[in-house]
């Protein structure tokens, strides 16, 4: 009987020797330019892409799967998030990218670098900041954005969801953390695992893509007793208490199913990005009872104001014997859950420097939530709209959204339904 995993070493061993015969160089590496990697990846075809994530590597989450990664996956204490502009001009062009950057994914979610081979004559081929580093539970979730659809030609694929967010009060957007053709979003529980994957496969795709904007975030997640606790942010709230936790709560909120959208998005879902500024200086002067008016929550244990722990129900119809409700209409709970929709939240704080000058930081939280149609967002911010007692202490800078594509099967290529039309 023949051992799968050697079946597959076997034909990557072939397919590299093939390679190196073909350009004519003796060391894999040789005429290899720093971005060469694309072209001898379309040379070879889809052989050179079989991959093989049996891999055991320590602190790996699988890149197979019916779903993409970075979804569902317990959030990690890092992201960065990358918005790309496409530079290409095809769909075969794109097509290939994304065949080009599969096995990178595969490899660098599996822990290891991008390519091992040296050759002190070239640039290294991978940037190496991640060795001696294990996988750290990167994930890297692909999407794309409206915009990419109207640079190249898919004929009717693209889905009436896929749209700019309509403009909410209170937005003042930044065109320098907005939109993108395409996103990737790099999570690990170690902020330079989550940069080298962007930085290598930016790199990878160099002439083919390029940076529009990218945001490094962080979440510091407490464990007690051997359990994961829901990690704070800013503003010291948990932040992700009441989430989708079952595939089923996953398959109702965030995954397309067969039939809710275009057959290539059946298994995906659209991210939102939103960069939104928390006014730290204003929070850190308003008084405890204010905040948890604010949230509608206490601050220290995370339960319902009037109630003692975390996960007790947040019950917003509850009111006081004077007829008053307990949980403050006005606060950030009540409102978001007013309306039916519902979300999952994969929030990360970030902290970048000083704003304008001015002396304030300017941080705050890079929100992201995955539901399987944008008018869950809108809905639930349009229910926060002008109430939300939040608003005082926030400001939104930035706004995206992608359809991120399902998971990838073995032997395919990422987003391969988009590309394989009928
Ligand atoms: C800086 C901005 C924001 C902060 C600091 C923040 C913080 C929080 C906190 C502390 C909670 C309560 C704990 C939890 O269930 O996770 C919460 C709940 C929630 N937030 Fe936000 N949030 C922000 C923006 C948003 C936005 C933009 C939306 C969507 C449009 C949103 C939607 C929700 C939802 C749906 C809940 C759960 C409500 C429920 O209990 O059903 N949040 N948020």
């Amino acid at each position: 009987m023949t051992n799968n995993k050697n079946d597959h070493l076997l034909e990557k061993k072939i397919s590299r020797r093939q390679m190196l015969k073909l350009t004519g160089v003796g060391a894999a590496g040789i005429a290899i330019g720093a971005s060469g990697m694309g072209g001898i990846l379309s040379t070879f075809g889809k052989d050179w892409l079989v991959e093989d994530d049996d891999s055991t590597a320590k602190n790996k989450v699988n890149f197979y799967g019916k779903n993409q990664p970075g979804i569902m996956t317990a959030a990690q204490s890092n992201i960065y998030f990358a918005s790309l502009t496409v530079l290409v001009k095809t769909k075969e062009e794109l097509k290939q990218l994304f065949k080009d950057w599969t096995p990178l994914a595969v490899k660098l979610m599996n822990g290891e670098l991008v390519d091992q081979t040296t050759n002190e004559m070239v640039p290294p081929k991978d940037t190496g900041e991640a060795m001696g580093l294990d996988a750290k539970n990167l994930t890297l979730t692909f999407g794309v954005g409206p915009s990419l659809f109207e640079k190249i030609n898919f004929g009717d694929k693209k889905p009436k969801e896929l749209k700019k967010l309509p403009h909410f009060p209170k937005d003042q957007l930044q065109e320098d953390f907005s939109d993108g053709d395409i996103c990737i979003q790099a999570c690990a529980d170690d902020p330079q695992v989550a940069f080298h994957a962007i930085r290598n496969l930016v790199r990878a795709a160099s002439g083919r893509v390029s940076l529009k904007w990218a945001q490094a975030g962080f979440n510091a997640i407490p464990i007690k007793n051997g359990k994961v606790e829901t990690p704070r942010n800013l503003f010291a709230f948990k932040d992700g208490t009441e989430n989708p936790k079952s595939q089923k709560d996953a398959d109702d909120v965030v995954y397309l199913q067969s039939g809710e959208s275009k057959s290539w998005l059946t298994g995906g879902t659209y991210l939102i990005a939103r960069r939104i500024q928390m006014h730290l200086e204003t929070w850190d002067r308003t008084a405890l009872d204010e905040q948890d008016a604010t949230f509608g929550r206490h601050r220290d244990s995370g339960a319902p104001i009037g109630k003692k722990n975390e996960f007790d129900a947040m019950e917003i119809d509850r009111k006081d014997e004077n007829g008053n409700y307990i949980v403050p209409e006005t606060s950030h709970v009540f409102l978001a859950k007013s309306v039916k929709a519902r979300m999952l939240r994969r929030s990360f704080s970030y902290a970048s420097g000083v704003i304008d000058k001015t002396g304030s930081h300017d941080a705050g939280l890079l929100f992201i939530s995955f539901q399987k149609d944008p008018q869950q967002f809108i809905d639930i911010q349009n229910s926060l709209g002008r109430l939300d007692k939040m608003n005082e202490y926030i400001t939104h800078r930035g706004s995206a959204l992608f359809a991120c594509f399902p998971g990838v099967k073995k032997g395919s290529f990422i987003g391969e339904a988009l590309f394989n039309t009928l």
